[in-house]
């Protein structure tokens, strides 16, 4: 390890958490890293993988092994995409672009947020497989543009985040005075006046949604609409009736409504509402390979990777970034090994019991 190579010391995602956040300002960091109010909902985001036991197989050939998935018509190499996440600029200046390059270096996906600080064209020049997440603004006609130019752009999928009204009561970032650092804006939604934090958002964002919104956004793109942030199956499978493409099953990260369920303890009940009708993702506190399979068990195609991608930004940007994807990469390979369980699509509910609860005969 060189001082210039710090992310190198890193052994898994926490340590990267650690590390990175030690490195940033607080301003900054209570943004990455704050939850909404008393914080229940992100720290139960990580006790809901701590509530499941994988129950492995032996005597398992283990070559080959897979960790592939198909997700909307394209092989994914790995069962996890890049979470859209906004402002990646707050801790790097490459920013989304660093983000992107190590996606594109590894075959990943990309998703871009509404409120990033980097344009879709730098995202598009990186050549990653890319989706446009979408916060429907209150202006539509600039909605639309956005929806437009994501096309325009390459981006294969969009996904429509519906939590964020209003954003969370984020007291971290009040308490540590965030807001924006110099150098870094909302690209995508640039807005003449001050750009302070998050109020810049609860400016440009549609205050109020209904069925009608999504309806909306199926009918003016060709891009097939996956909804972000939903946590009851009735409203997984009215969006699937309504011709939305998957589910982001999600609490935001616990950033939204505190006292939310964590999105793994939603992801049975919604993937059995939504069948074979779309595909399932979801994301919120996956820092391991084994929490990657364990969501895979319980229903969801693949998940998505939030913070510990943001916090290898200020360990040293893309090469960072880098290591983190390729931390998670190796821990889920050698999970499939060691489970007997070597190919991602065959997780399943029956390989898993709750912590505490004892196996079945059948088990
Ligand atoms: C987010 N997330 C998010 N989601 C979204 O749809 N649009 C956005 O712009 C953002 N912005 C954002 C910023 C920051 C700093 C964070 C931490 C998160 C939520 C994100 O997509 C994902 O749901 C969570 O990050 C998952 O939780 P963990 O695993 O990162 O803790
Ligand atoms: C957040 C918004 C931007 O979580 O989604 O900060």
């Amino acid at each position: 390890m060189t001082e210039q190579e710090p992310w190198k010391a890193c052994l898994n995602l926490a340590e990267i958490e650690a590390a990175g956040a030690a490195a940033m300002a607080p301003g900054p960091r209570a943004y990455y890293a704050g939850g909404a109010a008393d914080e229940v909902s992100m720290r139960d985001n990580r006790a809901s993988f701590e509530r499941w036991r994988i129950v492995p197989r032996m005597f398992v050939p283990n070559t080959p092994r897979d960790a592939s998935v198909e997700v909307l018509g394209r092989r994914w190499p790995q069962p996890f995409a890049i979470a859209p996440m906004a402002l990646q600029r707050n801790g790097h200046p490459d920013g989304e672009v660093a983000v992107a390059r190590a996606a594109a270096a590894r075959g990943l996906t990309y998703c871009l947020s509404t409120c990033a600080s980097a344009g879709f064209d730098e995202i598009a020049a990186t050549g990653a497989p890319r989706w446009f997440q979408l916060y429907l603004l209150s202006d539509r006609a600039r909605s639309q543009a956005l929806i437009e130019e994501a096309e325009a752009t390459g981006h294969e999928a969009l996904i429509l985040t519906i939590d964020t009204p209003v954003t969370g009561l984020r007291e971290r970032d009040i308490r540590d005075g965030y807001g924006l650092p110099k150098g870094v804006e909302y690209c995508l939604i640039r807005r003449e006046g001050s750009q302070r934090g998050t109020s810049v958002l609860d400016d440009a964002i549609q205050p109020t949604y209904s069925w009608d919104d999504l309806a909306w956004v199926l009918s003016v793109t060709r891009m097939p609409v996956l909804v972000k942030g939903i946590l009851h199956p009735e409203d997984a499978r009215r969006a699937v009736e309504m011709g939305a493409a998957g589910i982001v099953v999600s609490n935001h990260g616990g950033r939204q409504l505190d006292m939310a369920i964590a999105g793994l303890d939603a992801l049975p009940a919604i993937a059995e509402a939504v069948g074979d009708r779309g595909v399932v993702l979801m994301d919120g506190g996956v820092r391991r390979g084994t929490d990657v399979l364990i969501a895979l068990a319980l229903g969801a195609r693949a998940v998505l990777l939030g913070r510990p991608v943001l916090f290898a930004l200020p360990l040293g940007g893309e090469p960072a970034v880098g290591h983190a994807l390729d931390l998670l990469t190796k821990e889920i390979d050698r999970a499939l090994v060691l489970s007997g369980i070597p190919d991602a699509r065959e997780w399943r509910r029956e390989h898993l019991v709750r912590a505490g609860e004892l196996p079945g005969r059948g088990a």
